[in-house]
């Protein structure tokens, strides 16, 4: 019985220890100008940025966060990633109909509205991705940001 307490009390330590460390994984930034990975506020009509946010008037969540970046801004990989192939947010094609499945740090992940310099292979962190399409000729007025949304759709705040 006693052992049987120990052990629990082990699995449970191990367990933890794999829960805090992938919730460390530290992203180098992913926009030039943005160098802390600053996630968008709310403006207006467009709604906010952070994930859960109400979209369609409350008829869809926001499935990702926004970080902010300026159209044309050169995109960087936040750590050793493998390039998963195009992945495009809409589809209806417009100027910003671009991004790119990513994964490395045992994430996988996808960035819309960024024009990827390849679809695959690897890239080191803080090399080039690709370049910010230009968000304003859509939605103008909007902060324009990078969408950055994990392959299974889970809550990916903790990263940033
Ligand atoms: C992204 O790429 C990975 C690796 O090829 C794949 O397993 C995953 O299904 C892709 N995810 C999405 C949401 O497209």
């Amino acid at each position: 019985m006693k052992l049987y307490i120990l052990f629990s009390f082990l699995l449970l330590a191990v367990i933890c220890s794999c829960l805090v460390d992938a919730s460390q994984v530290k992203l180098g930034p992913l926009c030039n100008g943005n160098s802390k990975n600053r996630i968008r506020g709310c403006d207006g009509k467009y709604g906010c940025g952070y994930y859960g946010a109400s979209r369609d008037g409350g008829k869809r969540k926001h499935q990702g966060v926004d970080i902010v970046c300026a159209d044309g801004a050169t995109v960087y990989a936040p750590f050793n990633v493998k390039l998963n192939g195009k992945a495009a947010p809409y589809k209806k094609n417009n100027a910003i109909n671009d991004g790119i499945n990513l994964s490395g740090e045992g994430l996988c992940f996808k960035l819309f509205y960024v024009k990827p310099i390849k679809y695959s292979g690897t890239l080191r962190k803080g090399q080039k991705i690709g370049t910010m399409l230009p968000m304003q000729k859509v939605y103008p007025g909007i902060t324009s940001h990078l969408h950055f949304q994990m392959c299974d759709k889970s809550d990916p705040t903790k990263y940033f």
